[in-house]
């Protein structure tokens, strides 16, 4: 068998993952409080909230931000933003606007703009990347999530920084994580509605290395739609991945976006909280969404 073309080895050896790992460690921040970054003018950032939200990006890949309220509900406020960070390419969906920005909202009771997925809904949504089933020319880099208004209880967001649960796994299985990076890892079936392709067949790896050398990674919980490939080691994998998650692991982060706050990040792996809405349709949970093939801060 040729090794070369069934994996995609990240490191090529051991003291280059200990040296990746040492500078990642110590760039981290396990802080908490404090960290979100007041931004004045989303459409001409200043220097220093720049520098800052690049820092923290660098750390562990996402940074919370808040804007002025002035300008909390703008969509065009938050693409400008993005684009001073580096994120121009965005990446549409066929739920999404014409400018590519999701309005995540429960639609469950809108029989005009019904939706069959799961983030159009007040359920829970369990750990993920965004995007793992697009192919490597369109991978979501980065995304942004933008609060425009709360849930009136729960939707909180968890999220961990995909580099540092990969350091997890490798001290918790360093004999199974190479099998999360065998080219066909996962596969997700062909989207196929009234005949037509909306999706073609993906297949790939969890984790790979991209062409920048940033670690990336495509994953999901959910149950349906994904065949995970049929080998001892890639179960046990993916169940430790699973019951790390579940495990209250000092990297996690939950947050519950207020109005004009949000989320930038170099798509980690997130989840969202189940939430119950105002009955009043003007104060329903609302996000925007946009997702980028860039990362964040790689001007
Ligand atoms: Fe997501």
């Amino acid at each position: 068998m040729n090794f070369s073309l069934t994996t995609s080895a990240l490191f090529s050896d051991t003291r280059e993952f200990q040296s990746w790992k040492e500078k990642k460690l110590n760039e981290y921040s396990f802080e908490t409080a404090n960290f979100t970054v007041n931004i004045a003018n989303p459409f001409s950032i200043r220097e220093d909230e720049y520098i800052e939200l690049i820092k923290q990006v660098r750390r562990r890949n996402f940074v919370l931000y808040r804007l002025d309220p002035e300008y909390s509900e703008s969509p065009q406020a938050i693409l400008s933003l993005c684009r001073q960070l580096g994120l121009i390419t965005t990446i549409g969906n066929p739920e999404s606007r014409r400018d590519h920005i999701s309005f995540i909202t429960d639609r469950t009771q809108d029989p005009d703009n019904s939706s069959r997925y799961i983030p159009y809904t007040s359920q829970p949504l369990n750990w993920h990347t965004d995007g793992y089933y697009y192919p490597e020319n369109r991978k979501v880099g980065s995304f942004v999530m933008h609060c425009v208004n709360q849930a009136e209880s729960g939707g909180e967001n968890s999220l961990i920084d995909h580099e540092m649960l990969y350091i997890q796994m490798q001290e918790e299985a360093p004999d199974l994580i190479q099998s999360l990076s065998l080219r066909d890892t996962l596969t997700i079936p062909a989207n196929i509605e009234q005949g037509q392709t909306l999706r073609y067949t993906f297949q790939g790896p969890v984790y790979s290395m991209d062409e920048k050398g940033y670690l990336y990674m495509r994953f999901t919980q959910r149950k349906r739609h994904i065949i995970w490939k049929q080998n001892a080691k890639v179960s046990q994998a993916i169940s430790t991945l699973n019951s790390l998650l579940s495990n209250p692991l000092t990297e996690k982060v939950k947050v519950r976006l207020a109005k004009g706050e949000g989320i930038l990040c170099n798509n980690i792996v997130h989840c969202r909280h189940a939430y119950t809405d105002s009955d009043s349709k003007s104060k329903k949970r609302l996000l925007y969404r946009i997702r980028f093939l860039e990362r964040i801060g790689m001007l």
